[in-house]
């Protein structure tokens, strides 16, 4: 009885899989938007091949490969700059400014990214600085560029008096930089 009920778990599980599946690839549709990408420059490019030679992809995601043991890498051109990246990789626990889980000095695992030879460095640097998220995805560093009265009433209930002269904005720089996008896309047409 009791086998019986579990068997049919089993097969309920399996017939929802197969229908799952099936949808999925009839479909042309991807089941997640996309919301990175990347155009490499050479340096870039030939950077991607030391990032995978120097086994980076053994903790870290990028471009469709890898794995999802340390950060997912996707989109982080758009959260660091090119100089953050070139410090973290030769100065993991000064960049962060506290002790890393695996950069860092030996015997952390990935003790060896520092001692890699700087040109490597760099190339990854710009591989790195060419993965792209769009405005307001999760890997991106900018909110969206529009308004939002959500986000306005919750700052107004919860943001310290006076906040304005000791913080930026970052919602300020998220809107000039959808506009300067929005033109440049105007005039790309
Ligand atoms: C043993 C696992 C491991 C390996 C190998 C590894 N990383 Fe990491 N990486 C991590 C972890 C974990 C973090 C988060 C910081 C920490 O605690 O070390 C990280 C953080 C980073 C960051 C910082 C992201 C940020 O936003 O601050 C970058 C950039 C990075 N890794 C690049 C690389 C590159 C390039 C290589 C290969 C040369 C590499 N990693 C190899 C595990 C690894």
């Amino acid at each position: 009885m009791v086998l019986g009920i579990i068997g049919l778990f089993f097969a309920f599980a399996l017939v929802s899989y197969i229908i799952m599946e099936a949808v999925r690839m009839s479909s042309d549709k991807p089941m997640y938007p996309n919301t990175t990408h990347y155009d490499f420059s050479p340096v870039g490019l030939h950077g991607s091949e030391v990032f995978r030679e120097a086994r980076c992809t053994s903790c870290h995601r990028a471009v469709r490969g890898g794995t999802n043991m340390g950060l997912d890498l996707d989109g982080i051109g758009s959260k660091r700059s090119m100089e953050y990246l070139e410090s973290f990789l030769r100065d993991p626990e000064a960049t962060y400014q506290t002790r890393t889980l695996d950069h860092g000095p030996a015997p952390k695992e990935a003790a060896y990214v520092a001692k890699l030879p700087e040109a490597d460095r760099k190339a990854i640097a710009t591989f790195l600085s060419e993965l792209r998220a769009d405005q307001g995805s999760g890997a991106a560093r900018l909110p969206v560029g529009e308004r939002s009265s959500f986000v306005d009433g919750m700052v107004k209930m919860w943001a310290p008096e006076g906040w304005k002269t000791e913080y930026t904005d970052i919602r300020e720089e998220a809107r000039v930089n959808a506009e300067n996008e929005r033109k440049h896309d105007a005039n790309a047409k």
